[in-house]
């Protein structure tokens, strides 16, 4: 037991998935795995192990922004040993080629600030994907015939954004969308030695303003635990 996470040790698995809404975690549990059973519910943030094809697996809340999911993702790092890390989300469009229900692979995560940016102070880390969840998330979405693009993507603290110049700037470097979890999921990853991929679903666009019908929401979060859960075990 932790400060934020009830699970007893041992609850967890190595391999985690974490939707940013605690309610996509207990649907996803209950749709793709076997024997889910919940393991978390301080402050709602719900969490639940079972097993997927037999490899035992934990879905867990993040909450939004980056300060909530550094929370979990450190507790469960450092406390319950996971060792795969995969954001599954939605992100909003960034360029004209990306379309609203499309899938992004996030091979980089840019910030302005994130909970780790204390200790890099003057230095610009890189925040990346594992190659190999990446390659296989990559193989996994071609197999389901998803439309993929792989490429950047940014990580901003702020939902209600007041500065419409570093959305543009982000456009301009060839940035494929902006959520606002991933960067700090990948440095903590890469701090200790774990693996980390985010999968986002395309929920709304930056330049059309076109957003995905609640209705068609799920059908395409589904998509993504799937590629999240075949990467993660390929
Ligand atoms: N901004 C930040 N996070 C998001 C967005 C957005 O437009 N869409 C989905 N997640």
């Amino acid at each position: 037991m932790t400060i934020h996470i009830g699970a007893a040790p041992g609850d967890i698995a190595e391999t985690v998935l974490m939707p940013g809404d605690p309610y996509r975690a207990k649907w996803a549990a209950e749709t793709f795995l076997q024997d889910a059973k919940l393991v978390n519910e301080v402050r709602g943030m719900l969490g639940y192990t079972g097993t997927w094809n037999g490899h035992r697996v934990t879905i867990q809340g993040s909450g939004m922004g980056m300060p909530s999911l550094s929370i979990y993702a450190n507790e469960l790092i450092r406390d319950y040993g996971a060792k795969t890390l995969i954001r599954i989300g939605s992100c909003g469009g960034m360029q004209d080629k990306v379309k609203v229900r499309d899938v992004i692979l996030a091979m980089t995560a840019s910030t302005v600030n994130s909970p780790s940016s204390g200790i890099f102070r003057e230095l610009n880390f890189a925040p990346c994907a594992d190659w190999g969840l990446l390659q296989a998330a990559a193989t996994a979405a071609a197999k389901r015939g998803s439309a993929t693009h792989i490429g950047g993507l940014y990580s901003s603290d702020v939902f209600y954004d007041e500065r419409p110049d570093l959305n543009e700037q982000m456009v301009r470097h060839g940035i494929l969308g902006v959520e606002m979890e991933a960067a700090e999921l990948y440095t903590l990853a890469a701090r200790h030695g774990c693996r980390a991929l985010a999968v986002l679903t395309v929920s709304d666009h930056l330049g059309t303003g076109e957003a995905l019908p609640s209705d068609q929401r799920e059908r395409s979060f589904g998509d993504m635990v799937e590629i999240a859960l075949e990467a993660a075990f390929s």
